[in-house]
C-alpha cells in the first residue's frame, strides 16, 4: 500500500510486516525517513519534521540520508547518478510530481530537460526499486546510473553478509564487521559471475531465526556493483546497479529513456532464516515464472560422456534413467556442428550429421517413447574461431580494432548488441525448438567478457549493457514462441545467478562442482537468497570424476542432492544393478517430498561447518528434514536436531521410524538422527496428526 501525507512531500510504503518512507524537503531534496518495522502515516510525517543537520563547510547536511544522491552540489559520497550535459557535470533537480498506486510509488524530478524517476513497487515486504532517465534535449552521458540507494538506521555496529566464490566454489557466505569507507563487490567481467552473488545483507546481532536483517539484491546478469559504504557519522548506505566503474558511459539521446536493472530491499526481523524464507516467497510467487509447477527430476549427460557422445550411447543413458524414475533426460555440450572437444564448433547450431545422423529428432522421439521430456544444451553468446560462423563473420564478435582476441577456452564472446547477430541466434535457436520437441534448454556461458570493443560503433562501450539486453530479448522472444519449452541458466556452473535471469529462466546450475560434500556450503549460502525450487543439484558418480575423487555413499550424494531441483549426472552404464535399484528408490523418494521441499519453508537447522548439517521445508501439514553427517569423532553422540516451525501443541508422526512426537519436544529438545561414522546421511518425513 502506498500512502501520501496531505502536502504530497512525505510518502509511506506498507508491506505486511514492514514499511518504508521517504520525503522531499522545501529545498527539494529527496530524504529517507524510515525502512523498517510498520510505522503509520503520521509517524512519516513526524520524522520528516525532524531538522536535517546545519551546513558545515567539511560535512554534508545530506550525506547518508538521500534516497538517490546524485553528483554536484554539497555531497561527498559516491553518488548513484553522474550526467555529463555538454560541459557541465553533476545534477540539480527540481520535484515535479509524483504517482502512487496500490503498492508503487513514482517519484518526478526534472533537471532541464533530464527527466528523472524514482520507481518503488511492495512485493511483500521486498521493495523494489528501480531509475528511469528521459532526455528531452541534446544528447547527455550517463556515467553511472545505479538503481537505488539503501538507507539504515543508526546503530552502533553493523555487520555485512556476502556470498563469494570462484568456479567450483560459489556463493560460500562470510560474515564480517563493517568498518568505515567503502566496501565494494561486483563483477567486470560482462556476466553475474562466481565471484560474488549480487546480495548483501546487514545486520547488528542477528541470528538465524531472531533478529533485525536488511538485505539487498540486484537483477541485472552483466556487470555489476554494489557498494556498502560507512560514512564518517557511521551512517551506512548501499548503493548499487548495472556497470562497473569503469565500464563506460552511455549515451542518451535526444527522445530516450534509460531503465536501470530493479535492485530489491527487504528487513526482516525473522533473523537470516526469516529474511531467506522471504526472499524464497517472493521470488516464487514474483520473479521466477510458473514456480507453482514441481520441477521434474532431470538427468544431464556432462559428467558421464564429456563431449564424446553419441546417438546410440544417449539412448542408452536415457533408457537407464528412465528406468530410475528420472523425468527428463538433457543432452549436454557435444551434439552440434564439429564439437568434438572445446575448439570447434561454437555458433553452429546443427546437429553433426556424424553423431546425430537424423538430427536430434529421433533421440526426442526415443526419449519422449520412455516417459521422459527432452532437454538440450546451448552456449548461444559465444564462438568458437573454428566455426562456420566466425569464418562467415569473423566481426561478430567483441574486439578492440588492431588488438589481440583473447580466447578463453578456445571461444570469443559474440556481440550480441547488434541486431544482425541476435537475429542470426533467434532463426537458429527457434529453428531448433521448432525441428525436435525439445523441452528443456540449458543455456551456457562459459567466458569472461576480456575484449569488450565495437569497432565502427561511436559508443562501443554500451555493449556492455545492450548485451544483456540482447539476451534478455532472445529468451523472452523464445519463450513467447516455445511456451512449453523451460530454461535453465547456466555460466560454467553458478556464474549468472541473480534476479534478472531468475525472472527469464525456470531453474539455474549452482555449481559445476558435484562433489555431496562441498555442495552442503555452496547450497547453504545459495539458500540465503533464492529458493530451492531453483536450485540444480546432481547425484554424479563416485569416487568425484570432476574435482576431488572423494568417495561417497549413494545415499549421502542424494540426501545432499535432494535439498533442490534434484537430478542425476553420473554414468549410469557403470552403475552396478544394486546401485540403480537404490537410486530408483531415492527418486521416488524426492517425488514424494519434492513439493515440500521445492515450495516449502526453508529452516537451516544447523549449517555445513560443523560434523552434522541439516536442513527443513515445512509445507502445511508435512515436513521434510535432510540431515547430513560429515564426520564423528571420538565416538560423541550425534545431537538430536532441534527442529522449526512447527506447532508446539500438535503431533507429528514420523514415516521412518513410525514413532509419534509431541511439536514441543521436537522444537525443545529435537528430533534424534541415528547418524554415525563418516558421511552418512537420512531423509525424515514427518506429518502433522
Ligand atoms: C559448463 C557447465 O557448467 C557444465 O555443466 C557443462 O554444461 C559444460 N559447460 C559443457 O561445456
Amino acid at each position: 500500500m502506498a500512502q501520501v501525507s496531505q502536502d504530497g512531500r512525505t510518502w509511506l510504503l506498507t508491506g505486511p510486516a514492514s514499511s518504508y518512507a521517504v520525503h522531499v524537503t522545501d529545498r527539494d531534496e529527496l530524504v529517507h525517513l524510515h525502512w523498517g518495522p510498520r510505522i503509520a502515516l503520521a509517524d512519516a510525517e513526524a520524522l520528516a519534521r525532524r531538522p536535517l543537520p546545519d551546513d558545515w563547510p567539511f560535512e554534508s547536511r545530506l550525506d547518508g540520508r538521500e534516497e538517490y544522491p546524485v553528483e554536484g552540489g554539497p555531497r561527498f559520497t559516491r553518488p548513484a547518478l553522474s550526467v555529463r550535459a555538454g560541459a557541465r557535470r553533476g545534477t540539480e533537480w527540481v520535484f515535479d510530481g509524483h504517482e502512487a498506486d496500490d503498492g508503487t510509488l513514482r517519484l518526478r524530478f526534472r533537471d532541464g530537460a533530464l527527466t528523472v524517476t524514482l520507481h518503488y513497487r511492495m512485493r511483500g515486504d521486498v521493495i523494489e526499486r528501480w531509475v528511469t532517465l528521459h532526455n528531452g534535449g541534446p544528447a547527455v552521458e550517463l556515467l553511472r546510473a545505479d538503481s537505488a540507494t539503501w538507507t539504515l538506521p543508526d546503530r552502533e555496529q553493523w555487520r555485512l553478509s556476502q556470498l563469494h566464490g570462484r568456479w567450483a566454489a560459489e556463493s560460500r557466505l562470510t560474515r564480517s564487521p563493517l568498518t568505515y569507507g567503502e566496501k565494494v563487490i561486483g563483477s567486470r567481467r560482462g556476466h553475474t559471475g562466481h565471484q560474488h552473488l549480487p546480495w548483501v545483507a546487514l545486520d547488528t546481532d542477528a541470528t538465524e531465526e531472531h533478529g533485525e536483517v536488511y538485505g539487498c539484491a540486484l537483477g541485472w546478469s552483466g556487470s555489476w556493483r554494489i557498494c556498502v559504504a560507512q560514512l564518517p557519522d557511521a551512517r551506512v548506505q548501499i548503493t548499487g546497479g548495472s556497470g562497473h566503474d569503469d565500464s563506460g558511459l552511455l549515451m542518451l539521446d535526444t527522445d530516450e529513456t534509460h531503465v536501470t536493472p530493479v535492485f530489491a530491499g527487504l528487513w526482516s526481523d525473522g533473523g537470516f532464516g526469516g529474511a531467506s524464507r522471504a526472499w524464497h516467497a517472493y521470488q516464487r510467487t514474483y520473479v521466477v515464472p510458473g514456480a507453482d509447477r514441481d520441477r521434474p527430476v532431470l538427468f544431464n549427460s556432462w559428467e558421464a560422456t564429456g563431449f564424446d557422445i553419441a546417438q546410440e550411447q544417449q539412448r542408452e543413458l536415457a533408457e537407464r534413467a528412465a528406468a530410475m524414475g528420472v523425468e527428463l533426460f538433457v543432452v549436454d555440450d557435444g551434439w552440434f556442428g564439429a564439437r568434438t572437444s572445446d575448439r570447434a564448433g561454437l555458433g553452429d547450431w546443427t546437429p553433426n550429421p556424424d553423431r546425430f545422423p537424423g538430427g536430434l529428432k529421433p533421440l526426442a522421439d526415443h526419449v519422449h517413447a520412455l516417459g521422459m521430456q527432452f532437454g538440450i544444451w546451448v552456449e548461444p553468446e559465444m564462438v568458437n574461431p573454428d566455426s562456420d560462423l566466425y569464418r562467415a563473420h569473423p566481426d561478430w564478435v567483441q574486439f578492440q580494432p588492431g588488438r589481440r582476441r583473447t580466447e578463453f577456452r578456445n571461444q570469443l564472446v559474440l556481440n550480441l548488441a547488434r541486431d544482425d547477430v541476435r537475429e542470426y541466434l533467434w532463426e537458429q535457436l527457434h529453428g531448433l525448438l521448432s525441428a525436435a520437441p525439445v523441452d528443456y534448454v540449458k543455456w551456457d556461458f562459459n567466458r569472461c567478457f576480456t575484449d569488450a570493443g565495437w569497432p565502427g560503433d561511436p559508443y562501443p562501450q554500451r555493449l556492455w549493457t545492450d548485451h544483456v539486453h540482447g539476451l534478455y530479448g532472445l529468451l523472452d522472444r523464445l519463450r513467447a514462441a516455445h511456451p512449453h519449452v523451460a530454461f535453465e541458466s547456466c555460466s560454467g556452473g553458478g556464474g549468472r545467478i541473480d534476479l534478472g535471469i531468475l525472472s527469464r529462466t525456470d531453474q539455474v546450475w549452482t555449481s559445476d562442482n558435484t562433489d555431496p560434500l562441498d555442495r552442503l556450503a555452496v547450497q547453504h549460502g545459495f539458500s540465503q537468497i533464492h529458493p530451492a525450487r531453483v536450485m540444480a543439484a546432481w547425484v554424479t558418480d563416485s569416487p568425484n570424476t570432476m574435482l576431488n575423487g572423494r568417495v561417497s555413499s549413494l545415499r549421502f550424494r542424494f540426501v545432499s542432492a535432494m535439498a533442490g531441483v534434484l537430478g542425476v549426472g553420473g554414468d549410469l552404464t557403470r552403475w552396478t544393478g544394486e546401485e540403480l535399484a537404490e537410486a530408483r528408490e531415492w527418486v521416488a523418494l524426492y517425488k514424494e517430498i519434492r513439493p515440500v521441499v521445492q515450495r516449502g519453508d526453508l529452516y537451516r537447522l544447523r549449517p555445513p561447518e560443523g560434523g552434522l548439517s541439516a536442513v527443513q521445508y515445512v509445507l502445511g501439514d508435512e515436513t521434510v528434514v535432510l540431515a547430513c553427517l560429515q564426520a564423528q569423532h571420538h565416538g560423541e553422540p550425534v545431537p538430536a536436531l532441534r527442529l522449526r516451525g512447527l506447532d508446539p501443541t500438535a503431533s507429528y508422526e514420523c514415516r521412518e521410524s513410525d514413532e509419534v512426537h509431541r511439536g514441543a519436544v521436537l522444537l525443545h529438545h529435537g528430533l534424534p538422527t541415528g547418524l554415525r561414522g563418516d558421511l552418512d546421511a537420512a531423509v525424515f518425513r514427518l506429518r502433522r496428526l
